[in-house]
C-alpha cells in the first residue's frame, strides 16, 4: 500500500504531514511512501532527506492525491484537491466538519475515508497521536514570545546600574494545552504569571508552573462536561467572570487568551470596556481569533491598537515553527497508521474507539 505526502497547498502553511522518520517507520512496517517534491521545504527537509529516509519524490500533487492508498496531509483538502483524491482512498488531515461541510460533502461524494486529527479521543492509548495538544503547546510557547516581542516593556526583573526594573505582569486565560505552555514561557520569561479558567480542576496544574490561580466561586457541574471539556457558562457564572476579568485586566501588562468551547465559537470575555481600562502599552494575544475571538476587539490575522493597547489576532501559530511542529505532526499522524497496520497492510477496524471517533466520511455518507 502507498502512503502519500502532498505539498500543503494553504499559502501560508509551512508545516509538512511525515519528516524522514516516521518515514523510515511506516517504510520498515510495508508501506511505501510516496512524497511530492518541495513537501518539506518549508520545514527544513529536503527532497533528499526524504529519499535517504526510504520514500519516492514525484513532481506535482497529482501523482500522489489521484494514486495514493493513504493520503496524509495537515491542513484539509481544497475543493479541489478533494475531488481529484480517488475513490476508496484513506485521508488524514485536520478537518474541522463544521467549518468544511462543502469539503466533506466532496470527500464522501468520492467515497474517501477521511479522518479528521481533530477529533482523536483524549485516551491514554491515543496520546501518542494527539496532535492538537502537540500543535497547540507550540502555538502557546509562541503566543508568549509575541506577546513579549510587542510589549513596550522587558519581561524579567532587572537591577541594573541605571535603575531596577520591575517584572511584567502577564495574565493568561484559559489553561488548557496552549495556556499551560504559554504559562511555562512568560514564566521562563521572567513575568509575574497568573492565570484562570472556568475548570477548577486546572488550579493545581497552573500553580505548579509557578503562577498564581485566580479564583471565583463556580460550580464544576455549571463549567465543565463529564469528559473534562469546558461548557458554554450560564448567565450568572459569565457576569461573574466578566468581573473579575474586568479587575485583574487594569493591572496587565501582557494578556494571552485561549478559551475554547468544543463545536461552540469562541466566548467572548474581554469587551472594549475592559480594554479602555487597560494600561496603556499593554498587549493582547488572541489565540482564539480564528475560532471567533475571546476579545470583542480582535481582528483575525491582524495586529491592531485600540484604546492604546496592541491587540493581535494570530492564525494558526503552529505553522510560524514548522520544524518541530511538522516532526511532533509527524509522530501523531504515524502512530495512528501505525496502530491500523497488520500483515503490511493498513486493516482500518471501526471497532477501535480512535477509527471510530475520527472517522468523519465513510462509504459515501458524512459521520460529521
Ligand atoms: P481547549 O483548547 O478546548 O480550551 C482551552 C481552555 O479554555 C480550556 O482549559 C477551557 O476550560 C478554557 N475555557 C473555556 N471557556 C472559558 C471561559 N469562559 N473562561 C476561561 N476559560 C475558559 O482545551 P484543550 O487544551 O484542548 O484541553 C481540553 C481538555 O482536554 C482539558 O481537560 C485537558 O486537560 C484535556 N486534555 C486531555 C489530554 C489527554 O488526556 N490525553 C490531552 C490534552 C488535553
Amino acid at each position: 500500500m502507498n502512503v502519500g505526502v502532498p505539498r500543503e497547498s494553504v499559502p501560508y502553511e509551512k508545516r509538512v504531514a511525515l519528516v524522514p522518520d516516521a518515514i523510515k517507520k511506516l517504510v520498515a512496517a510495508g508501506l511505501g511512501v510516496v512524497v511530492e517534491a518541495g513537501a518539506g521545504f518549508g520545514a527544513g527537509v529536503t527532497d533528499e532527506m526524504y529519499r535517504a529516509a526510504g520514500a519516492t519524490v514525484v513532481d506535482g500533487a497529482t501523482q500522489i492525491l489521484g494514486k495514493s492508498d493513504i493520503i496524509l496531509k495537515v491542513q484539509p483538502p481544497s475543493l479541489e484537491e478533494a475531488r481529484a483524491i480517488k475513490e476508496g482512498t484513506i485521508l488524514i488531515s485536520f478537518l474541522q466538519p463544521v467549518r468544511n461541510r462543502d469539503i466533506l460533502q466532496a470527500l464522501a461524494s468520492q467515497r474517501v475515508t477521511a479522518f479528521s486529527m481533530h477529533r482523536v479521543p483524549r485516551i491514554t492509548r491515543a496520546q501518542s497521536m494527539d496532535a492538537l495538544s502537540s500543535q497547540s503547546s507550540i502555538a502557546g510557547y509562541k503566543a508568549a514570545l509575541m506577546a513579549a516581542s510587542n510589549l513596550g516593556k522587558l519581561m524579567p526583573l532587572m537591577m541594573t546600574a541605571a535603575g531596577t526594573i520591575r517584572p511584567s505582569s502577564a495574565f493568561i486565560l484559559g489553561a488548557g494545552v496552549a495556556g499551560l505552555q504559554a504559562i511555562a514561557t512568560t514564566k521562563r520569561l521572567g513575568a509575574v504569571v497568573s492565570a484562570f479558567d472556568v475548570r477548577p480542576a486546572v488550579k493545581e496544574q497552573v500553580e505548579s508552573l509557578g503562577a498564581k490561580f485566580i479564583d471565583i466561586e463556580l460550580q464544576a457541574k455549571d463549567t465543565e462536561t463529564a469528559g473534562g471539556y469546558a461548557k458554554e457558562l450560564s448567565e450568572d457564572s459569565s457576569r461573574k467572570v466578566r468581573e473579575l476579568l474586568h479587575e485583574t485586566l487594569r493591572g496587565m501588562d501582557a494578556v494571552i487568551t485561549t478559551a475554547l468551547v468544543p463545536d461552540r465559537p469562541a466566548p467572548r470575555l474581554i469587551t472594549e470596556d475592559m480594554v479602555k481600562d487597560m494600561r496603556p502599552g499593554s498587549v493582547i494575544v488572541d489565540m482564539a481569533a480564528e475560532a471567533g475571538g475571546n476579545c470583542e476587539l480582535t481582528e483575525v490575522g491582524k495586529s491592531v491598537v485600540r484604546h492604546g493597547v496592541t491587540i493581535i489576532g494570530p492564525y494558526d501559530l503552529a505553522t510560524t515553527v514548522p520544524a518541530h511542529a511538522s516532526q511532533m505532526y509527524s509522530r501523531n499522524i504515524s502512530s495512528l497508521v501505525l496502530s491500523q497496520v497488520k500483515n503490511r497492510r493498513l486493516d482500518l477496524n471501526f471497532e477501535d474507539e480512535i477509527v471510530n471517533a475520527m472517522v468523519v466520511t465513510h462509504m459515501g455518507e458524512m459521520r460529521a
